[in-house]
């Protein structure tokens, strides 16, 4: 497998939001390869822990092996981040200094085919982030009802001609359960007439988008999850959190929204974006938006 280290994205900002302590207590509930793990070690060193979780066992592989000079201030947990609270609980940690979730996919997870999550690598329809997840992409495609499809499709994938693809999947499974990406791609393709296919990303992102969202149940487990990472913030503790599409952006502007009453402050008015030298060295930060809050 060919494979660039994921970049991690809008790092310096982030170093930046998240008000260094020398010597704190922070969580990085998105471990992914380590990048932002990496200068978050660097900034509370001496001293200070990390405690790092990502519910994907190749992703905990890399970033344990990434971060290994660490490893005296670097705590690993390969769990889903619902989990945050019993994990700071079960170290008997009351609470932190900061918390970052820089959301969505690693450049390792895109960029492995038999994950089954990039539509332009041939490979199994899986797009599942843990084995621990029940659902298999392929599952829903090959036994949902069209009605069931159009609602994952429209309301993760916001795709309009949701109801075509999810017809022609049906059609298309009744000759041969559907088995790889490139069979979907094909399918969406005949679905979404060519002159509607989008100028700016592929004419099979939304569907993709989609159906990784409900096979990992993205939206619910961050919605849950938010509130649950703001006990532990101390009184200027920061969290940080990284969304790449407008459907995370919204749960996380509704968090920051409810959350004031409880004392937590945005620090910026706007979200960040990356800069546009940002976008040159790394095109996959064209659509991260960072929202940073302080709780008072
Ligand atoms: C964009 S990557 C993080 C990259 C990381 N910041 C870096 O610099 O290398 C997102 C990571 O979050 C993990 N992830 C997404 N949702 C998760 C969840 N609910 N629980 C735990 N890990 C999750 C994915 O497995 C992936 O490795």
């Amino acid at each position: 497998m060919e494979e660039s280290r994921h970049i991690p994205v809008l790092v310096d900002e982030v170093i930046d939001s998240l008000k260094w302590l020398k010597g704190g207590i922070y969580v990085d509930s998105t471990l992914g390869e380590g990048g932002h793990a990496q200068r978050i070690l660097e900034a509370i060193l001496p001293g200070g822990l990390l405690i790092g979780i990502d519910q994907d066992v190749q992703a905990v592989k890399r970033a344990r092996e990434n971060l290994k000079k660490y490893k005296e201030n670097l705590l690993v947990f390969e769990r889903n981040f619902s989990e945050i609270g019993t994990i700071l609980e079960s170290l008997r940690i009351k609470e932190v200094d900061g918390i970052l979730f820089d959301l969505g996919l690693s450049s390792l997870q895109l960029q492995d085919a038999h994950r089954g999550f990039s539509f332009q690598k041939d490979g199994p329809l899986d797009m599942r982030m843990s084995e621990n997840m029940k659902l298999t992409a392929g599952y829903l495609l090959n036994t949902l009802s069209v009605d069931e499809l159009v609602e994952i499709i429209s309301k993760y994938g916001e795709e309009r001609w949701a109801r075509r693809i999810a017809r022609i999947v049906v059609e298309s499974r009744r000759r041969r359960p559907l088995e790889t990406t490139f069979e979907l791609v094909r399918i969406i393709k005949n679905a979404i007439p060519r002159s509607a296919w989008p100028i700016k990303i592929h004419v099979a992102t939304r569907t993709f988008q989609a159906l990784r969202i409900a096979v990992n149940d993205e939206l619910t487990v961050l919605e849950k999850t938010l509130p649950q990472a703001a006990r532990f913030l101390k009184k200027g503790a920061r969290i940080c959190i990284i969304s790449y599409h407008s459907l995370e952006d919204r749960i996380v502007k509704n968090f920051f929204r409810e959350y004031k009453k409880q004392g937590l402050k945005a620090v910026f008015p706007k979200p960040v974006t990356p800069t546009r030298r940002e976008l040159q060295m790394n095109p996959r930060s064209r659509s991260a938006k960072l929202r940073a809050g302080e709780m008072c």
